[in-house]
């Protein structure tokens, strides 16, 4: 049984426009695929879909997680939350709730699988508060815990992200752009942390990418889409810059460059305004020897 599995899959937005074209894909459980393309492409409107935030055309289609179609030609199914809960979605801007703490932040995570009545009182079962310990110092940090998620810089956020999706026990988590607005330290141990997800805690990772280099570094599988199309799915050591040129014709300097895009400059700025130097940290220092610490007991199998 795959862990994604897309039928045929178009979305034509309101305006007209042709986000996804006739999309076909199967991601096999534990796998971590790369999602390229040049800005418009489509990757977030394809995330998105899997996700069940946004239903498809109303063509015969179909989009299944686990084996459970999570929207069918153009209807998103009555059951979606709990298909959710399978997926963690991981956004650009990190998506913490800013005045919660950093723990709180991650027990969001544990919320959908409590009863109605611990969600309704907000306490949490001790084993829950443990989880999610566990999940923090896993992606290194637990010192943090009781910080408010706004103090932590862009990288520690998505780490938080990365230990909600943990502590929700998600099987398939879908990462978009998850490093676009991060400095490339903080990218890095993203990617890394993304990566122990899914080799550790056989997680099906799909995440979408502007560059093609993490990819190739991070990613067995990439498949690259354009105007809504699919136009590779395949090895990613196989995307040469000359495959790209001809994938892409003059998009593709826009996926080879080491540089970010303007668009991500200024989101860069933003962040250096909200943490300047000599304020909240930006770094992270935990040593690298106790971010692997804690192993969390492997998620709930299907
Ligand atoms: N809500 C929307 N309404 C109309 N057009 C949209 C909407 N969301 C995305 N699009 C269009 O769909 C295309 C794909 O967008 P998107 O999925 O955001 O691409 P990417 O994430 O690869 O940059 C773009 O042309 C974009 O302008
Ligand atoms: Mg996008």
């Amino acid at each position: 049984m795959e862990a994604i599995r897309i039928e045929r899959l178009s979305k034509t937005f309101s305006n007209g426009r042709k986000a996804l074209d006739e999309i076909d894909l199967r991601v096999a459980p534990g796998e971590m695929v790369a999602l390229i393309g040049a800005s418009g492409s489509g990757k977030s409107t394809l995330l998105r879909h899997i996700a069940g935030f946004t239903a498809s055309d109303a063509q015969p289609s179909q989009i299944a997680i686990l084996g459970r179609p999570i929207q069918q030609n153009g209807r998103i199914v009555r059951e979606v939350r709990s298909i959710r809960r399978d997926i963690g979605f991981v956004f650009q801007q990190f998506n913490l709730v800013n005045r919660l703490s950093v723990e709180s932040n991650v027990l969001i995570g544990a919320l959908a699988r409590l009863p109605l009545w611990r969600r309704l009182t907000g306490r949490f079962p001790r084993e829950e508060r443990a989880l999610s310990l566990a999940a923090l110092n896993e992606v290194g940090i637990g010192d943090h815990a009781r910080e408010r998620a706004a103090n932590l810089s862009g990288g520690q956020q998505q780490r938080a992200a990365l230990a909600r999706a943990l502590v929700q026990r998600a099987r398939i988590v879908l990462a978009d752009e998850p490093i676009a607005s991060l400095d490339p330290e903080s990218s890095r141990r993203v990617m890394d942390m993304l990566r122990a997800l899914n080799r550790e805690h056989q997680l099906t990772v799909l995440v979408s990418l502007h560059q093609v280099d993490i990819a190739m570094q991070y990613c067995p599988r990439t498949i690259a889409l354009r105007r809504g199309k699919v136009v590779y799915d395949g090895p990613s050591a196989a995307l040469t810059p000359v495959l790209l040129k001809k994938l892409y014709g003059d998009d593709a300097h826009e996926l080879l460059d080491a540089s970010t895009p303007g668009e991500e400059h200024e989101q860069a700025a933003d962040n250096l305004a909200s943490h300047p130097p000599g304020g909240a940290p930006t770094g992270d220092n935990t040593p690298a020897s106790t971010r692997y610490a804690f192993a969390l007991k492997p998620a709930h199998s299907h």
